[in-house]
């Protein structure tokens, strides 16, 4: 396999699957309830690649491109109805090692265990607060924090590797940074905290809603002593840090104020399968209708190298060029 890499020399190592554009929340910044209604034109089946086209790909982007690591999204990708049959498939490309998901966690009681059988090695569950009422009005649907540290016990039980996602929102819950850091410590579950970004459906980003990641290093260094530590990757997005005297880690993802394109080696499948080459491209490549006209893998095959070859990607650290700059 030849080395593939973009413009900016980085290779192609990660792929994260959407499999679904819909969820049983409506988290205020990502899919807002006034926006996502009971009439919003969410996308039909016949629109969705089907398991046996996204095994396709992830097999093609593995012998073309040597990725070892695909991670399932959605919307809430537990909603795509078995979903854990795509798993196994996925899980049966040899060179693919790790399979992950992100989660809002409700559903995983009922499918932790179906997962895990599938071949799932890890999820990764997004939980901004513990406090009941402001998660419920966070995820705009009332479901509570109970609900969600079930769905994290489960995928422990089933051997599944937990993560915590929690989004900081200046104003909405970075008071709530010390708690979360208490409650997870000695867990075994590493908790990380993402700042707020201009990401998801008018979901009125500005720079004022973003605490920074020295923010948040600060409000726990202060009472639980960090240190840092070295990432598990090349390209990893979390930094690591550990709490002084323990093996115990969380992590802190610095999207606005501390970018990381330059080592951003991820691609991303919608669940109508278009390609982006970056979190925040407006425009994406449309692989579902390349899939359903080439019976051969080659034309794909050289799709796929024309369009990681000609990335340029750079959002991040533009919008940090930018907003920098004296107003
Ligand atoms: P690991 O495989 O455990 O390292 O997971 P991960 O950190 O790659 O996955 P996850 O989906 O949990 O990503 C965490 C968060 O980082 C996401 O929710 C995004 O907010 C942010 N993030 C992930 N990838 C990117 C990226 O390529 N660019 C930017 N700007 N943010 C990203
Ligand atoms: N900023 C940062 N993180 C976000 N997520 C969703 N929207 C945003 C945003 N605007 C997080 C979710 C989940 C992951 C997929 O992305 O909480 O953990
Ligand atoms: Fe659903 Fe996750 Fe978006 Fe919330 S952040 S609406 S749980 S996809
Ligand atoms: Fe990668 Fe785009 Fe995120 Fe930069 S902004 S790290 S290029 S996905």
């Amino acid at each position: 396999m030849e080395n593939l890499t973009d413009k900016l020399k980085r290779p192609l190592r990660d792929l994260r699957i959407s499999v679904t554009d819909r969820c049983n929340f409506r988290c205020s910044y990502c899919m807002p309830a006034e926006i996502f209604g009971n009439d919003y034109p969410f996308l039909e089946k016949s629109q969705l690649l089907s398991f046996e086209e996204i095994t396709r790909l992830v097999s093609i982007f593995q012998k073309t491109a040597g990725i070892q690591k695909v991670r399932i999204t959605g919307g809430e990708p537990l909603m795509r109805k078995d979903v854990d049959k795509l798993i196994a498939m996925i899980s049966a490309i040899e060179g693919i090692d790790d399979i992950a998901m992100t989660t809002n966690g409700s559903l995983l009681p009922v499918y932790a265990q179906r997962l895990k059988a599938a071949g799932l090695k890890r999820v990764t569950v997004s939980l901004d607060t513990l406090h009941d009422e402001r998660f419920k009005e966070i995820n705009g649907r009332g479901v509570s924090v109970k609900a969600v540290l079930a769905g994290m016990e489960a995928a422990e039980k089933a051997g599944l590797g937990v993560k915590v996602n929690m989004v900081v929102q200046k104003g909405m819950n970075e008071g709530d940074i010390l708690e979360m850091a208490r409650y997870f410590k000695g867990t075994g579950r590493i908790l990380r905290f993402i700042e707020f970004m201009d990401v998801g459906n008018s979901n009125g980003w500005n720079m004022e809603k973003v605490f920074s990641k020295q923010d948040i290093f600060n409000t726990i260094h202060a009472e639980m002593p960090l240190q840092p530590l070295k990432p598990t990757y090349q390209g990893e997005v979390a930094t690591r840090f550990q709490y002084q005297g323990s093996d115990e880690e969380i992590g802190i993802i610095s999207s606005i104020t501390d970018a990381f394109c330059s080592s951003c080696n991820r691609a991303r499948l919608s669940a109508e399968g278009q390609l982006y080459t970056c979190l925040f491209a407006s425009k994406g490549h449309d692989l579902r209708s390349v899939l359903r006209k080439s019976e051969n893998d080659e034309h794909i095959i050289s799709i796929l190298k024309e369009i990681w070859s000609s990335r340029t990607d750079r959002y991040s650290e533009e919008r940090m060029q930018n907003t920098d700059k004296p107003r």
